[in-house]
């Protein structure tokens, strides 16, 4: 949201947050020097502990401390390789449990990249299911989830592309909203926690590994993506959609480092010989996993969108659930407005998940 923080672990093993800039003249926090109890600014020494208060001042005499300065401190709460911040105002809430963050940590697997697009977009592009059929159709095809996601009969098919015409429904909840692509292949279900957590289907079965993905802003035009996905059940097995996917990237902090320098000016590496070939639809992929190819194809798309001028948009029945993501925040903020408890602060959220089922059973 535009500002600046320094994440760290002191020595003790400790995790803390605070702004980045010192509080006595603003040097950045991200160089201090990581001492046992605190950080240590490297320009004239002053130390901070996690908490933000200040342990020592040496611009200072020893009779006059500065017992009164603090530095802008989040608490957080640390688990399944995950650090969660508190950056609102006043008492941080309690810890809001999901439906993975009581597992252990065999359970559960999490990368995270940045993107350069508003964090909006991410989100925007799983309220829009459909696209799946479209931009992700050869990639899907050729995953494991191939036949579950594409039907032999009542297809459409236009320039070559075979796709399930879906019906969308979505509904509000107390935590967000909610909402299913039925087709004739499976229905998805999907659920989305204010204010920015999706809970995604991946893999067919009710046992099978569930996702989730976070889009954290951090400025208008960039955005931290959480992937994360587990299995209640079991711990992660090796044919399971999430090892299958996450467990050969080399480096789960910064998932996205594989794909290589990726820009407008070099059209986020799509090849264009391979789809004049007919290798491929829109030109990405080729790389090891499913996953990464699925994001190569969604950052071209979610990143060429640039500054979205939605008033120019031409929405149609499938993107039902997109208005309803967009309608849902756009009161959520008047209902926070008018002084009401941010929606879905107090929900219980740790039974809420995806689901895919497979067949043409009713919505
Ligand atoms: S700016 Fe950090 S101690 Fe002076
Ligand atoms: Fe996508």
């Amino acid at each position: 949201m535009g500002d600046k923080y320094v994440a760290f672990r002191l020595r003790s093993g400790e995790a803390g947050v605070m702004d980045e800039a010192c509080p006595h003249r603003g040097a950045s926090l991200a160089l201090a020097r990581n001492e046992e109890t605190g950080l240590r600014c490297i320009y004239h020494g002053w130390k901070m502990a996690p908490s933000g208060t200040l342990l020592d001042a040496p611009t200072h005499p020893a009779d006059a401390p500065l017992h009164e300065i603090k530095t802008r401190a989040h608490p957080v709460h640390e688990g399944q390789g995950i650090i969660w911040a508190w950056l609102g105002e006043g008492t941080a809430p309690q810890f809001r449990p999901l439906s993975f963050t009581d597992l252990p940590d065999n359970h559960v697997i999490a990368a995270t990249a940045v993107v350069n697009c508003n964090w909006l977009h991410p989100l925007e592009t799983l309220w829009d299911v459909f696209h799946a059929q479209i931009l992700h159709n050869q990639t899907n095809r050729n995953s494991s989830r191939g036949n579950a996601y594409f039907s032999s009969s009542g297809r459409r098919t236009d320039s070559g592309i075979e796709f399930d015409y879906p019906e969308m429904r979505a509904h509000s909840t107390d935590y967000g909203f909610a909402y299913a692509n039925h087709d004739a292949a499976k229905t998805t279900h999907f659920h989305f926690i204010m204010p920015f957590i999706q809970h995604h289907a991946i893999s067919p079965g009710a046992k099978a590994d569930k996702g989730l993905q976070i889009s954290v802003p951090i400025d208008d035009d960039h955005a931290m993506l959480w992937m994360i996905f587990y299995n209640r059940h079991t711990p992660l097995q090796p044919d399971g959609f999430a090892m299958q996917n996450l467990a050969s990237i080399p480096n789960l902090n910064n998932f996205l480092e594989e794909l290589g320098e990726r820009t407008a000016d070099n059209r986020w590496g799509q090849q264009r010989d391979a789809v004049d070939r007919g290798e491929s639809f829109a030109g990405f992929g080729g790389k090891k996993t499913t996953l990464i190819n699925i994001f190569a194809e969604d950052l071209a798309v979610i990143e060429s969108q640039g500054r979205v001028d939605r008033s120019r948009e031409y929405l149609a029945p499938v993107d039902l659930a997109l208005v309803k993501g967009r309608k849902t925040l756009v009161d959520a903020v008047k209902a926070y407005e008018r002084g009401e408890v941010p929606l879905g602060r107090d929900s219980d959220l740790t039974a809420i998940e995806g689901g895919f089922d497979v067949g043409a059973s009713s919505p």
